[in-house]
């Protein structure tokens, strides 16, 4: 476990350095704190794509952002759609650099993906599961290379429900299905990182988390959204969310940093962890579950029927 780094040593977008050279993949990016996170990359030179459902809110973020920014379909709410993502990626870029796992939905009403998925569970985890798995050769290829997938502070009212993932058995709660699929996303980052490492691979695994951010997660629910813009609530808003340019600085640290380490999670520095600049932070005790972590990744394999490259055994000659 790492500790905070102290409020002085502030970290800004300042400290990115010239990043031509390097591709950048970024799932929901044609928004939110994926449109800013992708902007930064490209200010600074990487060649950057815009991974989206939508090809024309794609597009046209493209536009807004400029630069070498291209458009990808992606769909994290079909399997398809994930695979034929990955085959164009894969012809047009051969070398990745940076995969982030950015895009979510947050309290959609009960849905499932095409593949019958819960839709947070399907979306912000497996789908994201199944595009990493999909692409790490193309990162394993990079040394220093690194996915960074994007939690929340919601991840600490998280529980996996091993035995009813798809919420089929029991009544459906969006915030507590959103909580899961943010739970997975940390679960996924640690066990990923720990078989990266087992590999021997200069690839790493690093989550982050926006603290609150002014951005359309909160478009299905409509009293947030009041209540964010309510004059008389103003100051206490102001301390649970902020700018998504702002925001989206954890997962630029996490993507960026050349201090940061396989397994580091970063989230703002202010109280609660909802507002300020990105720092390390802790996730949850069962975040850190191994036998979670394990059980999660085997179950995500064999609902998206990928199967990733690298595996829980440590390499043969370091056996020896
Ligand atoms: N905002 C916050 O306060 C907050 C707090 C904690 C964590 N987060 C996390 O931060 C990340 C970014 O969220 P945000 O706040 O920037 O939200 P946002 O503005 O709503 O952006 C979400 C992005 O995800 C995309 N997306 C949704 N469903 C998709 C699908 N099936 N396939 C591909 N892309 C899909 C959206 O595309 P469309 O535009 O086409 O819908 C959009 O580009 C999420 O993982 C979220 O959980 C946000």
């Amino acid at each position: 476990m790492r500790q905070r780094t102290r409020m002085t040593e502030r970290w800004t977008a300042d400290k990115i350095g010239d990043l031509r050279g390097r591709t950048a993949v970024i799932t929901g990016a044609n928004t939110g704190i994926g449109f800013e996170t992708a902007k930064v990359l490209a200010e600074r030179g990487a060649t950057v794509v815009l991974a989206c459902r939508d090809t024309a809110k794609a597009e046209a973020a493209a536009v807004r952002i400029g630069g070498a920014v291209t458009t990808l379909r992606l769909d994290l709410a079909s399997l398809t759609s994930v695979r034929q993502a990955a085959d164009d990626l894969r012809t047009r870029h051969p070398r990745l650099d940076l995969l982030i796992n950015n895009a979510g939905i947050m309290i959609p009403p009960y849905g499932r993906t095409e593949d019958g998925f819960e839709l947070q569970f399907g979306v912000n985890h497996l789908g994201h599961f199944a595009l990493t798995g999909l692409l790490l050769d193309l990162l394993l290829e990079v040394p220093g290379s690194r996915i960074v997938t994007v939690s929340s502070n919601g991840h600490k009212r998280g529980d996996l429900h091993v035995d009813d993932l798809m919420w089929e058995r029991r009544k459906y709660r969006r915030m507590a299905a959103y909580a899961q699929s943010k739970l997975a996303n940390l679960l996924f980052t640690y066990e990923l990182q720990r078989r990266l490492a087992a590999t021997g691979a200069r690839t790493i695994a690093v989550a982050a988390h926006p603290g609150g951010s002014r951005t359309d997660l909160m478009r299905h629910s409509p009293l947030h959204n009041r209540l964010g813009t309510n004059r008389l609530l103003a100051p206490v808003v102001s301390k649970l969310v902020q700018d998504a340019r702002l925001s989206a600085l954890t997962t630029l640290r996490a993507a960026i940093d050349p201090s940061a380490r396989g397994g580091d999670y970063y989230g703002p520095d202010g109280w609660g962890e909802w507002t300020g600049f990105p720092v390390h932070v802790e996730s949850t005790a069962r975040s850190h579950d191994l036998d979670l972590q394990r059980w999660l990744w085997t179950e995500s394999e064999r609902l998206t029927r990928v199967t990733y490259p690298i595996s829980e055994q440590t390499p043969a000659k370091e056996q020896a």
